[in-house]
């Protein structure tokens, strides 16, 4: 896979050693920065990842912060990103199965390397299961597109849950 990576000057202590760790297990992987922990401002590393992604140049986005919270807010303002903001593999697996995650956020206070080693791995072997789950992700697309009442556009179309 060819994964875009970044963080923040609290990530980049992470990413440092993600960045070998990714590429051992055969991925391509681009570092967008930062490359010091000089302060910084997450969002501007979050934007370039997610516009990565986005653009389709690469399969898959990693971010990391301190919390990883405030990175992935940042990514998910862009139009098509699906960031997970995860400390335990369950949820990064399960994000990908269910809510098609393009993009994946830790944070280096919260995670040590080899928890984010598991959720790192868990992410990016797990596969999106479409059916049920498609019409949910279609309706988040719906929500960035226009935000009309989705309940009444459920209703309206009459599809099941
Ligand atoms: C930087 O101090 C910190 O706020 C940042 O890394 C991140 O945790 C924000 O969500």
């Amino acid at each position: 896979m060819k994964i875009a990576i970044a963080g923040d000057h609290v990530g980049t202590i992470l990413k440092k050693d993600i960045v070998p760790f990714l590429e051992s297990l055969g991925h391509k992987v681009k570092d967008f920065g930062p490359f010091s922990e000089e302060r910084t401002h997450y969002p501007i590393y979050a934007q370039k990842v997610a516009n990565a992604v986005v653009s389709g140049e690469f399969d898959k986005g990693i971010v990391i912060c301190g919390t990883g919270v405030g990175i992935s807010i940042a990514a998910n303002k862009v139009k098509g990103i699906r960031c997970v903001c995860c400390s335990e593999p369950y949820s990064a697996k399960l994000s990908r199965e269910h809510n098609d995650t393009n993009m994946l956020a830790f944070g280096s206070r919260v995670v040590g390397l080899e928890l984010a080693k598991m959720i790192v791995t868990e992410w990016l072997n797990a596969e999106f299961e479409g059916g049920r789950h498609s019409t949910r992700v279609e309706m988040i697309s719906e929500i960035e597109e226009n935000n009309q009442d989705l309940e009444q556009d459920l209703h309206n179309a009459k599809i099941n849950c």
